[in-house]
């Protein structure tokens, strides 16, 4: 089958990539290489299939592409191509988050109806939920986005939506917690925290650390993509947790332990746009897409550390 990965740089999209090349699909992947982060990290994501005979890949904004050409062929879409910082995404930038994670997503959903496209999996964010009343976090909850960022992921959200009971599109959305593992993005506490640990550096620590989060380990996030676009109803949207909610200072003392290192602890006041606790119920993935996480914390940081130790991200 020929699949659309928008983000194919990103960290989750290079694990989608390998992940559907190794079932034997063809994948064209889009990024735009947006300037989140290093260009060289996703340059090296990039270059562990950019030789496979299956793999295409354009360098380009979704926004400007001409989107009819890029989906020729194409089966199904998996739509992750985002700016996805929760902290970053106030002032000036909103523009930028406006147009990849909005207008972008507008675009594509036209172009994919246009082209009969019979799958299009969006990569949501449990940051649509902002700090709900109730946890776990059920699909049916009431979302408020607490951060300018939550409100691009639930307007593209709406927008799959929007494609699929007017048209007819077949969307699925995925609200993925706060995802990890090797080659995750430089700006997140875990990798920040395990670079600091193998560098000798000191992390900073928003708040009290005593916010929760529902952190999920990569392979399962892309497990839970493969099964939505093969299981998932048409129109829905299901959550993609790990099941290992934590506190912030309870992954310090993991990382810690898997580390062997003590971490200097830098205090600072929480952050605008943070949400105090996630927890996802994954009653409805588990129902639908047969799904459930199978990476326990401890396991999923000793991997990250192993990649930390060898390839060694620079915090930015
Ligand atoms: P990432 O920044 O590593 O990957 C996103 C990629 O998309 C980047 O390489 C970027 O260059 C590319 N991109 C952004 N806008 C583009 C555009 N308009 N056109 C072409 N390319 C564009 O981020 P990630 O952590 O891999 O996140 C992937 C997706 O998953 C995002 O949609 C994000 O909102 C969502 N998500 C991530 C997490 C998480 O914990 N990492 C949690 C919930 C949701
Ligand atoms: C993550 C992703 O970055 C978003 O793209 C995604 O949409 C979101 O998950 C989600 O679940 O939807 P976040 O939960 O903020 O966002 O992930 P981290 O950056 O790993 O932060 C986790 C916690 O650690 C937060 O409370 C944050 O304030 C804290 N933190 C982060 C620190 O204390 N210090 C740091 O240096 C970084």
């Amino acid at each position: 089958m020929r699949c659309l990965v928008t983000g194919a740089a990103g960290f989750i999209g290079s694990h989608l990539v390998e992940r559907l090349l190794a079932d034997g699909h063809a994948v064209v992947g889009i990024d735009g290489f947006v300037d989140n982060y290093d260009r060289s990290l996703k340059e090296s994501q990039l270059a562990l299939y950019a030789e496979h005979p299956q793999f295409e890949f354009v360098e380009d904004f979704i926004e400007r592409r001409d989107l009819g050409t890029l989906l020729e062929g194409v089966e199904r879409v998996f739509h992750l191509a985002a700016l996805p910082g929760v902290r970053s995404s106030w002032g000036d930038s909103f523009e930028d988050y406006s147009s990849h994670n909005v207008y972008a997503t507008q675009r594509l959903l036209e172009a994919a109806l246009g082209a009969g496209v019979a799958r299009f999996v969006y990569a949501s964010s449990s940051s649509v939920y902002g700090d709900a009343a109730d946890l776990p976090m059920s699909e049916d909850a009431r979302e408020r986005p607490h951060s300018p960022y939550g409100v691009t992921k639930l307007a593209a959200e709406h927008l799959a939506r929007l494609y699929h009971r007017n048209y007819g599109l077949a969307t699925v959305s995925l609200r993925f917690f706060t995802v990890y593992g090797p080659r995750q993005r430089p700006d997140m506490a875990i990798q920040r925290f395990l670079t600091a640990a193998r560098d000798g550096t000191p992390i900073m620590l928003f708040g009290d650390g005593e916010q929760t989060r529902d952190f999920t380990f990569v392979a399962d996030t892309v497990e839970s993509m493969v099964r939505a676009a093969e299981l998932g109803q048409e129109g829905a949207v299901y959550n993609v947790g790990g099941g290992s909610t934590v506190t912030v200072n309870r992954l310090i003392e993991a990382i810690e332990e898997v580390s062997g290192c003590r971490l200097e602890v830098d205090r600072q006041v929480a952050q605008r746009g943070d949400v105090r606790d996630t927890c996802a119920d994954t009653t409805r993935a588990r129902a639908d897409l047969d799904f459930a996480p199978t990476t326990q914390l401890r396991e999923g940081l000793e991997r990250q550390w192993q990649h930390v130790l060898a390839r060694g991200n620079p915090i930015r």
